[in-house]
């Protein structure tokens, strides 16, 4: 009997090429954040339609705050906004939000809504959003090891019999998933410090559509690549 394929659950994507969509038109880049954040209402509702489980979203990364504080400024209430709209849209399709990252590093606006919208959404069976906040895959490392380190202190693990999977429960959130598929838009070949631990075994896929014009269509395309990828783990063919 021929092997099922293994069944995507988890998609993760770097949301990039606001900027680069905005030059096009001769807009300001918020105009480039400002239709992102519309197509991120369109893809995490086509992602529920073909039944993934988890979406996750690099949204902010550690490193973004070195853009002019303007830009950071609109980021920040973009995402305010984004909340405050999508909140009953969460209820109402049954989706849970998730964040990643140092989340307590936002502004404090921001990161109440995310609060109380993960408070609210908690038990919504739906379908998981996970957006990556204040992320850097190298930060998270270190917080795991942070963790780790005051664990052993504790007396509460051995570091002798430390494993892969003990040592994922110290990253952000292990009930995740590693993701199936990452999605990269606008054409850039690098990770820029996305779930580095997470995404060892992940399929990738670049795309040169910039985010702004990534919706339900670019995403099935993404799929379909996915559907004819031959995963192996580091095995051989069955
Ligand atoms: C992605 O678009 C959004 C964030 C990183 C927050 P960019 O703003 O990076 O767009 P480009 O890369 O400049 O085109
Ligand atoms: C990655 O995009 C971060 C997010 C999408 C949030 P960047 O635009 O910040 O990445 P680099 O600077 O091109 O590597
Ligand atoms: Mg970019």
């Amino acid at each position: 009997m021929a092997e099922a394929k293994s069944k995507l659950r988890h998609v993760a994507i770097i949301m990039d090429g606001n900027g680069r969509w905005a030059r096009e038109r001769g807009l300001e880049r918020s105009a480039g954040h400002r239709q992102g954040a519309e197509q991120v209402r369109v893809v995490l509702e086509a992602a529920q339609e073909f039944g993934l489980e988890y979406l996750t979203l690099y949204a902010f990364s550690t490193e973004n705050w070195k853009r002019p504080p303007q830009e950071v400024l609109g980021l920040m209430n973009l995402l305010s906004e984004f909340l405050d709209r999508q909140l009953p849209q969460l209820m109402e399709r049954k989706i849970r939000l998730k964040t990643l990252g140092r989340t307590d590093g936002l502004p404090e606006g921001p990161r109440r809504k995310l609060l109380q919208a993960i408070a609210a959404t908690a038990e919504n069976r739906g379908g998981t959003l996970v957006l990556a906040l204040n992320y850097g895959g190298r930060a998270e490392l270190v917080d795991a090891a942070r963790k780790l380190g005051r664990a052993v202190a504790a007396g509460k693990v051995n570091p002798e019999t430390l494993d892969e999977q003990k040592f994922r429960d110290f990253l952000y959130d292990p009930e995740i998933p590693d993701p199936d598929l990452l999605i990269r838009t606008s054409g850039e070949l690098r990770l820029s410090n996305f779930l580095l631990w997470q995404l060892a075994y992940s399929e990738l896929y670049v795309t040169p559509v910039l985010w702004p014009d990534f919706g339900r269509n670019e995403l099935a395309e993404a799929i379909a690549a996915y559907g004819r990828r031959d995963r192996r783990f580091g095995g051989i063919k069955s």
